[in-house]
C-alpha cells in the first residue's frame, strides 16, 4: 500500500503530474515552472551539439528550438518505448543472452541468491548497452524498432530524470507540510497496447528500468495503470480519495458521486453490465477505450472481485494531423509565421481557430487575423475532415466492443475541446455504441448552445489531466478496497 503517489501520464506530446499527498486528500495536478497551464510540460529532449559539449534541454525550453544545425530533437519517444518489434525475419526473437537474463527462470535464480531486483535490471541493461561488443555471429541483425526502442528508453530516463527535479521544486513550493516527497512511490500511465497486466508490454520493462536509474521509487505494487483506465477513474471520481479512515476501505459510493457505476457495483439485477466509453483525441495518437463490468447483479468489490475489462484501440491520428492539414490549407505568410512561434504561442492559435472560432491578430506582422472569420473556407473543412475520420475510428470500434445496460461516454484530450470534433464523436458514439446516461466532455468558453448534450461538463485540468489524477487515486491500492 502506498498513502502517498506520484502520478505521471507520459502523455506523447504533453506529460502531466499528479500527487496524492495522503490518502485522504484528493488527487492534484503539480505546476510545473515555466509551464504556460501550470501542469504540463512537453514531452521533448533536445541535444545541442553545436559547442565544445553537448546541451541538452527538455520541456518547454526543448520544445521551443528547431532541429538541425548541429540541434537533434526528439519527440515521439513515449511512442517508440511502447511499439512493439516485431522479429527479424530469420533471426531469433531476442539473443540468447537476453532471453536468459530476461527469463523467468533467471529471475528465480536471482531471487534464491537473493540478488536484490535492481542489480538483475542493471545486469540487464549493462548487457544490451555492450550488445554490439559481445554479440554473436547474426544477432546484430537487431531491427529498426528494438534500436528504437532502446534508444528511448534512454530518452525517457534522461527525460524523466530532470522531470523528477521539476516535480521536487514544485512540490517544495507547496510550503512547509513536513512530507518527505523524495520517498513518495510512483505509479505512470502507461497505453494500454496489448491485451493483459500492462505492466508486461516489453516497453514497461525497459521503462521501469529507466524510472529506476532516474531515481523514481516504484510504487511496489501497481508501478503502471493503463492509460484508459486511469483517465476514466480520474473524471468519475473528480478526483475524489474518500475513506472510511476507521476501517482503512476506500468510500467508493462517495468517489463516484451516486453515479451509474456506483448502481452497478453496489449489486442491481436490472444493471449488471457497465460500459465507460473513453475516447481520447491527443496530439498524436486517439484512444479508443471500452472499460467494462459484468456483476452479475451481485455487490462488486474492486481489487478482490477483478477489476474492468479494459479493450483499447490507438489510432494514429490526433491534432498534430490537423495542425498540418490546417497549415497547408492557409496562405504562404500565415503558414511561415504559424510555424516559426514559440509553441505557447501556438496552442494560443490552435484554441482560437479549432475552438473559439476568432482567429489571433499576431502583431507587427501586417497579416491581419489568422484562423478567424477570413479564414474560416480553408480551416472549416480541415476540422471537418478530422471529425469525419475519428468517426469512422469510433464506429468501427463500437462495433467490435460489447455494450453495457448502463454506460457513460467519456471524451478528453487537448482535441476534445474542438466543439466541431467533439460533438461528431458524441453522436457518432450514441449511434453506434447506444444510449449512455451520461456524457462527460470539456465546453468551450464562448461556445453556443445547440449541439449534443453534454451532462458532465469537464474543466481543462479533467479534460487534460484526468489520467493523472485517476492514476493517482485510492482506486489503485489494493488494500484499501
Ligand atoms: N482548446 C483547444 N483547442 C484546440 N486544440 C487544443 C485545445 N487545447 C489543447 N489543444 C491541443 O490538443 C493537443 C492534444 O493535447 P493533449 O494534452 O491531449 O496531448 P497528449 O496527451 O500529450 O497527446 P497523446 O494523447 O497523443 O499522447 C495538443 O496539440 C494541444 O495543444
Ligand atoms: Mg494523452
Amino acid at each position: 500500500m502506498a498513502e502517498r503517489v506520484f502520478c505521471v501520464d507520459f502523455g506523447t506530446a504533453y506529460t502531466k503530474v499528479a500527487l496524492r499527498r495522503d490518502p485522504t486528500a484528493d488527487s492534484t495536478l503539480l505546476a510545473c515552472a515555466g509551464a504556460d497551464l501550470d501542469f504540463w510540460v512537453p514531452t521533448v529532449v533536445t541535444v545541442d551539439r553545436c559547442g565544445a559539449e553537448p546541451v541538452v534541454e527538455f520541456g518547454h525550453i526543448a520544445a521551443d528550438r528547431t532541429a538541425g544545425g548541429g540541434i537533434d530533437r526528439y519527440t515521439n519517444f513515449k511512442r517508440d518505448l511502447f511499439t512493439n518489434p516485431a522479429p527479424t525475419a530469420g533471426a531469433p526473437s531476442a539473443p540468447p543472452l537476453d532471453a536468459l537474463l530476461g527469463s523467468d527462470e533467471f529471475a528465480a535464480l536471482a531471487a534464491k541468491y537473493h540478488v536484490p531486483p535492481y542489480q538483475v535490471a542493471a545486469l540487464r541493461s549493462m548487457v544490451g548497452a555492450a550488445r554490439t561488443l559481445i554479440a554473436a555471429p547474426g544477432e546484430r541483425a537487431v531491427s529498426l524498432d528494438a534500436t528504437k526502442q532502446a534508444n528511448a528508453a534512454k530518452l525517457a530516463y534522461h527525460f524523466f530524470a530532470w522531470l523528477r527535479k521539476q516535480v521536487l521544486a514544485a512540490c517544495e513550493k507547496l510550503g512547509k507540510t513536513g512530507l518527505r516527497f523524495e520517498d513518495f512511490p510512483v505509479r505512470v500511465a502507461v497505453p494500454s497496447l496489448v491485451p493483459g497486466d500492462v505492466a508486461d508490454q516489453p516497453g514497461c520493462k525497459l521503462f521501469r528500468e529507466s524510472l529506476h536509474r532516474a531515481g523514481w521509487p516504484l510504487h511496489t505494487e501497481r508501478p503502471f495503470v493503463a492509460e484508459p483506465e486511469s483517465n476514466a477513474v480520474g473524471v468519475l471520481t473528480g478526483a475524489t480519495n474518500a475513506l472510511n479512515v476507521d476501517r482503512d476501505k476506500m468510500l467508493l459510493g462517495q468517489m463516484f458521486g451516486r453515479g451509474p457505476l456506483n448502481t452497478v457495483v453496489k449489486g442491481d439485477k436490472n444493471h449488471q453490465t457497465y460500459r465507460a466509453l473513453v475516447i481520447d483525441v491527443g496530439a498524436f495518437t486517439t484512444d479508443l477505450s471500452s472499460l467494462w463490468l459484468d456483476t452479475g447483479g451481485n455487490a462488486f468489490l474492486f481489487g478482490t472481485d477483478g477489476g474492468f475489462t479494459v479493450q483499447q484501440k490507438s489510432v494514429a491520428r490526433g491534432v498534430n494531423n490537423l495542425d498540418a492539414d490546417v497549415l497547408a490549407a492557409l496562405s504562404q505568410a500565415k503558414r511561415e509565421h504559424l510555424e516559426t512561434m514559440p509553441r505557447k504561442d501556438f496552442i494560443n492559435f490552435q484554441r482560437a481557430a479549432y475552438t473559439d472560432l476568432n482567429g489571433i491578430r499576431p502583431t507587427g506582422t501586417g497579416l491581419g487575423v489568422i484562423g478567424g472569420e477570413g479564414d474560416r473556407a480553408a480551416i472549416d473543412p480541415c476540422i471537418a475532415a478530422f471529425g469525419s475520420r475519428l468517426v469512422d475510428e469510433v464506429k468501427a470500434f463500437c462495433a467490435e466492443v460489447k455494450p453495457g445496460n448502463m454506460q457513460e461516454l467519456i471524451l478528453t484530450g487537448g482535441g476534445a475541446n474542438i466543439p466541431a470534433v467533439r460533438n461528431a464523436l458524441i453522436v457518432a458514439a450514441q449511434a453506434h455504441g447506444g444510449e449512455f446516461i451520461r456524457v462527460h466532455a470539456p465546453v468551450a468558453r464562448r461556445e453556443k448552445a445547440g449541439g449534443p448534450q453534454i451532462d458532465g461538463e469537464l474543466k481543462e485540468n479533467f479534460a487534460r489531466g484526468g489520467s493523472a489524477l485517476g492514476g493517482a487515486s485510492i482506486y489503485f491500492e489494493t488494500s484499501y478496497h
